[in-house]
């Protein structure tokens, strides 16, 4: 189903039998909703979200390549986030089964003006799949296409913006006892303790070589978001909270307090491509009662 989104925006809306619904914008490649059976928005999206090229749009799942953060020399997140991708009609097969699923193909490839921004030629194609219960699965595959036979290097995520009812009542599990970078305090590595990561104030940490599996439990709504991540090591844990949410022009006053970004990622140790060689990365999100993850 392709159509207009907002300020005229072409978009995609994925739909599968039970309900459940997604939606893609071409540009950014940016995955803006994410509906469960009974139409319930699993994804946060600021009111103040521009639909505004250049800018980004705040919410969903931007997609953070070829950096993350300001790590390097482009723009923060890099440029993919800001560029119109096209609908892949003729993609190569996928390593993942997409049969009985509603997807779209999706791919970005370098222009000649990105060039001058970061010299490498190369081709991401991203598959974007609701699976028959709802879940939602993101696949990357990028790859270099230098014909210069330089290799190139970066870091990614997919900057995922959960809705959550109150984030004081949030938990995150799988992260204990990691270590993490935390980008409040000039990226230090500290080594998380014991207990899960619960919010009372401004949070932003990469946490390093995380296990494949992070629940994100929503006590009021007694829902629990599984993500489950391949080839991406790394995962970003991230709230502006109350400070920071006043400073940013696209973002509520008190928005922080119904979202939480948790990103998997490959930041510490960026992936390197020769010319030829392809990368992938999934990120796939589930949501689910709580008791049949916690037993809460
Ligand atoms: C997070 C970063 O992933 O994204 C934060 O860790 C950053 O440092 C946040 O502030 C939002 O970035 P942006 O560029 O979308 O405002």
């Amino acid at each position: 189903d392709h159509c207009k989104g907002a300020n005229g925006l072409d978009k995609v809306v994925l739909r599968e039998v039970r309900g459940c619904s997604a939606e893609v914008y071409l540009y950014g490649g940016h995955v803006t909703s994410w509906k469960n059976e009974h139409g319930e928005e699993l994804l946060f999206l600021s009111n103040k979200a521009n639909f505004n090229p250049p800018k980004a749009i705040r919410g969903g799942i931007p997609i953070c390549f070829p950096q993350f953060s300001n790590l390097g020399p482009l723009e923060s997140h890099g440029f993919a986030r800001n560029r119109f991708w096209s609908i892949d009609n003729d993609p190569p097969p996928f390593p993942t089964n997409s049969s009985n699923r509603a997807f779209i193909d999706l791919i970005l490839k370098h222009s000649e003006e990105d060039v001058k921004i970061w010299p490498h030629r190369y081709e991401y194609r991203l598959r974007i799949t609701l699976g028959p219960g709802g879940d939602l699965m993101l696949t990357s595959r990028i790859r270099n296409m230098n014909t210069d036979g330089k290799p190139f290097s970066f870091t990614f995520a997919y900057h995922t913006y959960f809705a959550v009812t109150d984030i004081s009542e949030v938990r995150v599990e799988g992260l204990e006892t990691l270590d993490y970078l935390d980008n409040l305090k000039n990226r230090e590595r500290f080594t998380e303790q014991g207990d899960a990561i619960t919010f009372e104030s401004e949070i932003d940490r990469v946490y390093l070589s995380t296990p494949t599996k992070i629940a994100i439990l929503d006590h009021e709504r007694k829902r629990t978001f599984v993500l489950r991540k391949d080839g991406l090591p790394d995962a970003v844990v991230w709230n502006p909270w109350d400070k920071k949410a006043k400073a940013m022009p696209d973002f509520g006053d008190d928005e922080f307090k119904r979202m939480l970004c948790v990103e998997a990622a490959c930041i510490e140790k960026p992936i390197t491509l020769k010319p030829g060689e392809e990368w992938k990365g999934r990120q796939e999100l589930s949501a689910v009662p709580s008791s049949y993850c916690s037993g809460q």
